[in-house]
């Protein structure tokens, strides 16, 4: 089902995002900072599917840190078939900073074959990076840098298929600005209660109540994996 991605097709600007996010049974994507005590082996095989088949893969500057990224794409076999595909070895790492405080310390910085693409106000010191980084300066006096941002990778850096992993202040800019076309959900059997740990969208509300379609629901063991598209419109969506 997830190859039926490559079939998709970008809106014209812009490329075809996607998000793929974990949650609690009662929206949490976070215990104790961290989403990983809601993973399991289901959501591992969607999250590595999608890493292989996108162009581009997009993470906020507190999920990079926080989860500490490192290369996107490890598995040698992985790296061939994206290969084989006619794709990059792996996918474009991208970054978006309006503070311009960027993570440099994660390792995906430390890792000669990543490639980066940093979008921020101002440079950051690259000089010890061993990543090959690029550097794209945002102007937020001339709109949205998001979505400034998202056209310069379709058009400057040829993606077509871009992934946003989170965290859930990026992906409510996604939303907001109307630039999410899909969103694959994992619903973790797992309940974490109040408190402070973020949830799926972060604040503050959106302008209104967002219809999503759901486009497929698989389970494995106690798991729901939701494939949903944003809105109720008839997406270029083809399924097998
Ligand atoms: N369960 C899951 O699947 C999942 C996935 C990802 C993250 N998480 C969890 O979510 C938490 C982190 O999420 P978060 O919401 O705090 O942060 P986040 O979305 O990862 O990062 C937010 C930061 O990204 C930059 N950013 C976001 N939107 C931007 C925009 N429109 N323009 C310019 N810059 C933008 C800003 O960086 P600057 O501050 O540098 O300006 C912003 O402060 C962690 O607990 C993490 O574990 C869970």
């Amino acid at each position: 089902m997830i190859a039926a991605l490559q079939a998709l097709k970008a809106p014209s600007g812009r490329p075809y995002t996607i998000a793929n996010l974990i949650a609690s049974a009662d929206g949490r994507v976070a215990v104790q900072g961290r989403s990983g005590a809601l993973s399991d082996a289901g959501d591992r095989v969607i999250f590595h599917a999608l890493r292989e088949r996108v162009d581009a893969v997009l993470a906020g500057t507190h999920t990079l840190a926080i989860e500490n990224y490192g290369r996107l794409v490890k598995s040698p076999e992985a790296r061939a078939r994206r290969l084989a595909a006619g794709r990059a070895a792996e996918p474009l790492a991208c970054v978006i900073s309006a503070s311009g405080s960027i993570p440099l310390s994660i390792p995906l910085f430390a890792e000669p074959q990543a490639r980066v693409v940093v979008f921020a106000p101002a440079e950051p010191d690259l000089r010890a990076r061993r990543a090959q980084v690029e550097f794209v300066r945002t102007d937020p006096g001339a709109g949205s840098p998001l979505s400034a941002a998202l056209r310069t990778l379709a058009g400057e850096f040829g993606v077509r298929m871009l992934l946003c992993e989170g965290g859930p202040t990026l992906l409510r800019s996604l939303l907001a600005e109307e630039l999410l076309d899909e969103l694959f959900l994992t619903l973790a059997p797992k309940l974490a209660g109040g408190g402070e740990q973020p949830t799926l969208i972060g604040p503050p509300p959106l302008p209104e109540l967002l219809a999503l379609r759901l486009l497929w629901l698989l389970s494995l063991e106690d798991s729901l994996y939701l494939r949903y598209a944003i809105g109720t419109g008839t997406a270029e969506v083809r399924l097998r």
